[in-house]
């Protein structure tokens, strides 16, 4: 039984006991830092979703365009370096309409001389965005998909809940006329590479944690980790934040080695897991758990009881 949350600070790692996660208060962009947390492990998959280089909430400042490639070539380096040799890198990144739709394609070119290779280019339709009355809403995630050697694609995460409705194609196999929906293998849709189905977090969801403002939802982890990795794989997420990937791991029965590099959002994952485990909440919902850079949920609250796993 996990008996404390430890006080991250810089360097420390915190290794989960239940399912083997690990959370390490660590700076991708250090080579030492990442090695130190992967201890020679090999990552099946990666799903990074690093500061947009755009000013949120007075969290990030703005490097100037080169630097921050210079620092994004930092951090590829340094993935793909621990990545197996069959394996994939999905990266989630923007293009800011508000200053020359950086650093999105500046990205891109400086991924061509990368071992790696672009497989897809996803975009998320996010159902509430920015918006005036004077421009289009907006409402896009963009998201990178790069393969090194050739990795798994479990075809069946890519289904939605969306029922295919349009009958009417009509083909003949093996001499008999068919319609389309025999000839289907699935009653509906799959989401390809624009995704329309899943709600953004925002404050009235379960898993919302509230502070965290670069949240992803589960339901994209899901999605990356179900396609692009199998039971027991070590997937990764150096840029933590809020948890998304390490608790969409713990779901799916995969290992995740995760870090960021503030403590608040490391100490925020570990407890969102524990959190979890006691109560089976994705997350804490309208309640605040952050305030001036503080955690208000304190380890008695997480780690008193039994847990969900105490008592299976
Ligand atoms: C856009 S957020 C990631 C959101 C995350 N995908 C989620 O669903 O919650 C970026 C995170 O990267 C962290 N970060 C920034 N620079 C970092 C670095 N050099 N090493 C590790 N983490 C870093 C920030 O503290 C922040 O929590």
């Amino acid at each position: 039984m996990i008996k404390k949350i430890p006080n991250f600070e810089y360097g420390v790692i915190w290794e989960d006991t239940v399912s083997g996660h690990k959370i390490g208060c660590l700076d991708i962009s250090k080579q030492e830092d990442v090695e130190k947390l992967m201890q020679n492990k090999k990552a099946i998959l990666a799903v990074q979703d690093p500061p947009y280089n755009v000013d949120i909430n007075d969290e990030f400042g703005n490097l100037p365009l080169e630097q921050y490639i210079i620092w994004s070539e930092k951090w590829v380096d340094n993935t793909i370096d621990i990545l197996d040799k069959n394996s994939s890198l999905y990266v989630w990144l923007g293009a800011d309409i508000r200053d020359v739709l950086q650093p999105l394609p500046d990205f891109i070119i400086m991924m061509r001389n990368k071992p790696v290779r672009i497989r897809n280019f996803i975009t998320m339709r996010n159902q509430r965005g920015y918006g005036t009355q004077k421009n289009w809403m907006a409402i896009r995630q963009e998201l990178l998909y790069y393969i090194k050697g050739e990795p798994i694609f479990n075809v069946q995460a890519e289904y939605t809940d969306i029922p295919k409705k349009t009958k009417g194609y009509y083909k003949e196999v093996n001499g008999k006329v068919t319609e389309n929906f025999e000839r289907s293998k699935s009653l509906t849709i799959r989401a390809g590479n624009v995704w329309h189905d899943i709600q953004q977090v925002f404050y009235l969801m379960h898993e919302n944690i509230e502070g965290c403002f670069a949240q992803k939802p589960l339901k994209s982890a899901k999605r990356i980790i179900e396609a692009s990795s199998n039971k027991g794989d070590i997937v990764v997420d150096f840029f933590g934040h809020s948890g998304s990937t390490l608790l969409q791991a713990e779901l799916s029965k995969r290992k995740c080695y995760t870090m960021d590099i503030d403590p608040t959002y490391c100490k925020i994952m570990a407890a969102r897991l524990l959190h979890f485990r006691r109560t089976g909440e994705t997350g804490w919902g309208r309640t605040k758990i952050l305030k001036d850079g503080k955690i208000l949920v304190n380890d008695e609250q997480l780690l008193g009881a039994p847990t969900l796993l105490d008592l299976v």
